[in-house]
């Protein structure tokens, strides 16, 4: 009885909200100062989101032999224009954000008392969030890397070395 309540609890645990989606929480977030990072200044558009020098951080690097990033990829952009400004796309897999930049979700985190927090998340920003005013979205932009899966800067062109 304890071990076929065991499995219910644990089958309820894994299989929310789907088998093969990786949800990220904000302690997935804590070491991210120490995965491999690049220090970028491409001007590519005008825009506050990159403009100026800023640091990009890569959870862990795909395969060489990768066409797509594995679920479970975490990709941080810091601006280091003093506002501290951080932005992140994750790897959810699935279904999620199927019509656009599919698997991928789009969040801010903030880090308050040295602890990094998600701002907010979902497959486009919230209104207010200072990028639906401006016409362009997460996901409007990106789509100009859709062919490297989304992913923009040229340091994480795949495969990368
Ligand atoms: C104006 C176009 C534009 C918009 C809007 C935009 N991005 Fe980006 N983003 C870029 C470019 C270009 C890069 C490549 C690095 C750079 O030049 O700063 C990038 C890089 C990133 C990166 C680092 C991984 C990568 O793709 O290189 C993350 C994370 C990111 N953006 C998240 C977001 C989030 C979240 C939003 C929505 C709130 C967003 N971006 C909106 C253009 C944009």
């Amino acid at each position: 009885m304890r071990a076929l309540l065991f499995t219910i609890l644990l089958t309820a645990c894994t299989t929310t909200p789907s088998d093969s989606e990786f949800v990220v929480q904000d302690g997935d977030f804590t070491d991210l100062e120490s995965w491999p990072h690049w220090q970028i200044s491409e001007t590519a558009m005008g825009s506050f989101h990159t403009t100026g020098p800023r640091i990009v951080y890569l959870n862990r690097k795909p395969t060489v032999d990768a066409t797509v990033f594995p679920v479970g990829t975490i990709l941080v952009k810091t601006l280091l224009n003093g506002s501290g400004d951080t932005f992140a796309m994750v790897k959810r897999g699935g279904d999620y954000n199927a019509e656009w930049a599919r698997g991928w979700e789009w969040l801010e985190i903030s880090k308050e008392s040295g602890q990094w927090r998600i701002v907010w998340r979902g497959d486009q920003p919230p209104e207010g969030a200072g990028y639906t005013e401006e016409g362009v979205s997460c996901n409007l932009c990106h789509a100009m890397a859709r062919k490297n899966d989304w992913v923009q800067s040229k340091v994480l062109h795949l495969p990368i070395p």
